[in-house]
């Protein structure tokens, strides 16, 4: 099968990134190339995203769009992976009938075996964990367990060329259970993966130039594993990681306020490759609603673990997540959510209008009856307010000197970010010469400078600010221009 043609697109969050990257590094392997070409492809996987009805519906309409190339050559074949697949395979095959393969994200690594079924079969193959209750034995854990690890120890063969950044995973699923969530439903149970194997991926990947890597995990901060009788818990991670030579930078998303403890926030301070940033989703900032989606903590808990973690670690910046519109929202509990946001001044919040999802709780019990208006005017009030604060701490930073890892030119940057403009992020102005970066902070900065210094680590002074982007130009830098006048209109409103 040399030469094989594959497209795969991938919807949703980070771990649907790292899961495609495995798939793709699987199929190399048996002779697979990447295409852009949708129609041209012989094999075309969309990796779907369960959270929101809004993403399924732009799974089933990119999968709608494969009807005539399918029909026009009966070779090619079309899959359907990721949350979506495992959320409602019946659903995927009735609507749309040319799907020949249905994969859950518990059963990535059987991809390459399915597609030979089918080659040969022409007929469709379904791969399911189905297993995504409370109900699960511990013994069916460990057997969806070890057959999910093989996918993750497959990248050491699957790479091509080098990498400046990766993702890691650290921990599969989640035991939550929040009221709103499907996730639970599709990646199944909390798993953490042993450290030894994470060490050696995270090495494996700094061989081949990784400079910053980030953790994964639906609860990091949750991560637990038992070696050698002892517990290793998510800080005992970091400090192993952090011995890493050659490694500069280490992330970690997300975080779960209700067990987050001052250990990971020590290591956070003490480790100099742990960056400063926390991605800690709030959800609401009034507890009647906590209460509702069994969230496990209050506001008084959550806003101490901020001003905690401000104490504990320096200069820290906070991301969180928000739902608008979950069941029975009050104008007043609104109006607390828009409290906590004014309280915790977060670097960037993504804020959600709540979608009803078939199978949890809240559509079991409780009644989706915020109107579609309220969800949005709130939506767009919250994000209002967050802009505002943006604006106004990304100002204080003017003329601040700022370490950045130079990742690529803004316009590509720009779209590699694409599944995070999906939750409401935005990259900054692409502009021609200019390149992208972050801070340790997690800060968007673009500045211009020689294309050499891709992969480095350089101090940028920020002469500029928006809500959403800092620029900047290099400190000692040849091609350091402190000229106002040459600046973007965008950057110079702030100047
Ligand atoms: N721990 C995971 C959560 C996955 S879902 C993580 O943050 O990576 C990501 C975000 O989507 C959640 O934090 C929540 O704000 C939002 N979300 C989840 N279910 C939702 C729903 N039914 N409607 C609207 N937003 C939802
Ligand atoms: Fe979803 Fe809550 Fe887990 S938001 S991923 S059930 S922590």
């Amino acid at each position: 099968m040399t030469g094989k043609r594959l497209y795969i697109e991938t919807m949703g969050c980070q771990m649907n990134v790292l899961d495609s990257e495995l798939v793709v590094g699987q199929l190399r392997q048996r002779g697979y190339v990447r295409t852009d070409e949708m129609a041209d492809a012989d094999v075309v996987l969309i990796n779907t995203c369960s959270v929101r009805q809004h993403a399924e519906d732009k799974a089933l309409s990119r999968l709608g769009s494969l009807k005539k190339p399918k029909s026009r050559r009966a070779d090619m074949i079309v899959g359907v992976i990721g949350c979506m697949a495992e959320r409602d395979p019946d659903g995927i095959t009735r609507k749309m009938p040319h799907v020949d393969l249905v994969c859950g994200p518990g059963e990535l690594n059987r991809i390459p075996a399915m597609i030979e079924e089918i080659q040969t079969t022409r007929r469709r193959a379904l791969a399911l964990s189905d297993d995504h209750s409370r109900k699960s034995t511990p013994l069916q854990r460990a057997t969806e367990y070890d057959s999910v690890e093989s996918l993750d120890s497959s990248r050491t063969y699957g790479i091509e060329g080098t990498v400046l950044q990766a993702y890691v995973r650290v921990q599969r699923g989640c035991d939550k259970f929040c009221t709103f969530c499907v996730v639970p439903f599709t990646r199944g149970p909390e798993r953490s993966r042993p450290p030894g194997a994470i060490i050696d991926e995270v090495r494996m990947l700094v061989d081949r130039g990784a400079k910053e890597i980030t953790l994964l995990g639906q609860t990091v901060n949750s991560y637990m594993h038992q070696e050698d009788g002892r517990a290793v818990p998510f800080s005992e991670l970091l400090y192993r990681m952090n011995g890493v030579a050659g490694l500069e930078r280490i992330r970690f998303v997300t975080s779960y306020a209700g067990d987050f403890g001052d250990d990971v926030l020590a290591a956070m301070r003490d480790l100099d490759k742990v960056c400063e940033y926390l991605h800690l989703p709030a959800q609401s900032g009034s507890d009647a609603v906590l209460r509702r989606m069994r969230r496990q903590y209050s506001v008084r808990q959550y806003v101490e673990l901020v001003d905690r973690a401000r104490e504990m670690v320096p200069g820290i910046t906070l991301a969180s997540d928000f739902i608008v519109g979950f069941c029975g929202e009050t104008d007043a509990e609104f109006a607390e959510s828009l409290s906590l946001v004014e309280r915790c001044r977060f670097k960037n919040i993504f804020v959600f209008k709540y979608s009803e999802r078939p199978g949890t709780v809240a559509a079991k019990r409780s009644n989706d009856d915020v109107p579609e208006e309220v969800k949005r005017s709130r939506n767009q009030e919250l994000l209002r307010l967050q802009e505002r604060i943006s604006l106004e701490t990304n100002r204080g930073l003017l003329g601040q000197t700022v370490e950045v890892l130079v990742e690529g030119p803004s316009k590509r940057a720009q779209k590699a970010q694409i599944s995070e403009q999906e939750r409401g992020d935005e990259v900054g102005m692409a502009e021609t010469g200019q390149f992208v970066g972050r801070t340790r902070t997690d800060r968007i900065v673009v500045f211009p400078v020689e294309t050499g210094m891709v992969g480095r680590l350089v101090d940028i002074r920020v002469i500029g600010a928006t809500a959403l982007t800092l620029h900047g130009r290099m400190v000692d830098g040849v091609v350091a221009d402190e000229s106002v006048g040459q600046l973007s209109p965008v950057a110079a409103i702030a100047g």
